[in-house]
């Protein structure tokens, strides 16, 4: 990944963060793209975070992505985690959260992309979604939150498609539990040492974007850890 530019969509979360660390760490020159503003991760020279953006928002995305090239010069990578959850059943919850989970999980990652595309095409680069367990099977209350992830891997199965002869790789990575401070508050008697480390689940990402996965793309892989 050395001299790569990548950017890190919700990259002040837990993943997002990993996957920035893990970057710079690899030699890349990383912006991070999120609607917090930040001082979560230290001010590096390879680190570029153009403001809050909302990831829904094209033209405040149009201008960040302008901003990251006119820094570093070129984008070879993106990596679309922004995302969330929520747990409502159909019957007891409300249409809202529908909506929530359809904007924060699925436009967020079209929205990136439809800005990067010109930018990876000119490199011959790479596109990693997040999507999630659930989307191939979804238990109950999952509803709208599956629903979205499942967008999110109809939307790289597409787009590879789109993009085969334009050189851009598209796939997808698919968490079951990966380790947060939310998961453990939220499931504070199960045995951590087998959900997937958000630093181990970066690797994944990063491989995926790298040259080394030049053969890849379409692809849905599951990182389930031992769970
Ligand atoms: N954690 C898990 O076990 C797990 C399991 C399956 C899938 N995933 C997926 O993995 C990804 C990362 O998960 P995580 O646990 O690292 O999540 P996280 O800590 O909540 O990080 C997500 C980040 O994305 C940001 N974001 C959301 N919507 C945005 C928008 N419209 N514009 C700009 N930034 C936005 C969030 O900001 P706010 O905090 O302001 O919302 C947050 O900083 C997500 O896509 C999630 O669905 C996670």
């Amino acid at each position: 990944m050395r001299d790569k530019v990548v950017v890190v969509t919700g990259g002040f979360g837990v993943l997002g963060h990993a996957v920035a660390e893990a970057a710079l760490a690899a030699g890349a020159f990383v912006a991070i793209l999120d609607r917090e503003q930040a001082d979560k991760i230290s001010a590096r020279d390879r680190l570029l975070v153009p403001g809050s953006v909302d990831l829904t928002d094209f033209a405040a995305v149009k201008q960040a992505f302008e901003t990251v090239a006119a820094r570093f010069g070129h984008i070879d990578g993106l990596a679309n985690i922004a995302g969330g959850f929520r747990w409502q059943t159909l019957g007891d919850g409300d249409l809202a959260g529908w909506t929530e989970m359809f904007h924060i999980n699925l436009l967020t990652a079209a929205t990136a992309t439809k800005v990067a595309l010109p930018y990876l095409r000119a490199t011959q680069g790479a596109i990693v979604n997040v999507g999630a367990a659930p989307a191939k099977k979804a238990g109950a209350g999952m509803g709208a939150y599956a629903a979205s992830k499942a967008g999110v891997l109809r939307l790289t199965e597409s787009l590879a498609e789109e993009e085969k002869n334009a050189g851009v790789r598209v796939n997808a990575v698919l968490p079951t539990i990966i380790d947060t401070p939310r998961n453990r508050a939220d499931m504070p008697k199960a045995n951590y040492s087998r959900w997937v480390k958000p630093e181990e689940f970066a690797k994944a990402i990063l491989f995926l974007l790298s040259s080394d996965a030049t053969a890849i793309t379409g692809a849905e892989l599951l990182i389930s850890g031992r769970t």
